[in-house]
């Protein structure tokens, strides 16, 4: 059976130094020592049940470690993105060589659609891309992936700029799980996301628990890696049959990410 395959980057130039969402804030010191053990711990934690491989730093780049951001992935096919910041626009062909480095097929998206990777496209039982627009990602680019991979692709806005991209406010689970904060989304997406997933599959976290990024979980097999996880989401996860792993990330939410920001799954 086929191993998780989950893409990192070390925060070795990690810091905060410009400002593109409201979590961010150039006045606040990022301990950058602590960041590495963080990261080094979130590494740790997942390599027990998935190989890790890693994209190289650099310097001038300090949200290259955000991996999620990247691309958007499936079998062997790597749409990269096309970040709507400047700030971050020369982390693309770095993406894009490790990916064609590493065998994928690469499709690349005109230059003026922006688009940022598995931050706001994901796939949900696999058998719908959910997609986050208007604060990163044009809905044009939502098309492309339809086609691309011949999913349906359902378009929720992000009406919230601290909820910019989806993995922020939501994350699918296996077996057709939902976590989401639906503050996030404006009726229209909560209808879509209500219509598209069975009541007893949708787990609601609160506001408190979205700002400690609940919903930017990573999960591998039945184990959901996350920030800060409170003991109620812990419980409503086992329940449900997950176990999890809280870790503290402090340092990123500096950056406005967390566990799964800083992780893409290629696999
Ligand atoms: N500072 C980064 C940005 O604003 C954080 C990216 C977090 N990544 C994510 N997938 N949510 O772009």
């Amino acid at each position: 059976v086929n191993r998780p395959h989950i893409l990192m980057s070390p925060p070795d130039h990690f810091e905060v130094f410009y400002a593109i969402n409201p979590w961010m804030d150039v006045k606040i010191a990022v301990d950058k020592q602590l960041a590495k053990r963080q990261w080094q711990e979130l590494r740790e934690a997942l390599s027990e049940q998935a190989d890790i491989s890693v994209v190289d730093s650099a310097p001038g780049l300090p949200d290259l470690v955000f991996t999620a951001n990247a691309a958007f992935v499936v079998g062997r096919k790597a749409v990269i993105a096309r970040f709507k910041n400047a700030e971050r626009q020369p982390e693309e062909p770095h993406y894009e060589r490790w990916f064609r480095e590493n065998g994928f097929e690469v499709v690349l998206l005109p230059r003026d659609t922006s688009f940022e990777g598995a931050g706001d496209a994901l796939i949900y039982d696999d058998r719908l891309i959910l997609a986050g627009y208007r604060q990163r990602t044009d809905v044009l680019a939502h098309q492309r992936l339809s086609q691309e991979f011949g999913l349906p692709t359902l378009s929720l806005e992000l009406p919230h700029p601290h909820f910019y991209h989806i993995d922020v406010c939501l994350c699918p689970l296996p077996r057709g799980h939902l976590l989401y904060y639906p503050g996030a989304f404006d009726e229209y997406g909560l209808r879509v996301i209500h219509a598209n997933v069975p009541e007893e599959k949708r787990l609601e976290v609160s506001i408190v628990e979205a700002r400690q990024f609940a919903c930017n979980a990573v999960s591998v097999g039945n184990t959901v890696f996350a920030n800060q996880i409170s003991a109620r989401l812990r419980e409503a996860l086992r329940r449900r049959g997950f176990q999890t792993v809280s870790l503290n990330l402090s340092e990123f939410i500096k950056a406005g990410g967390s566990a799964k920001c800083l992780t893409l799954r290629l696999n």
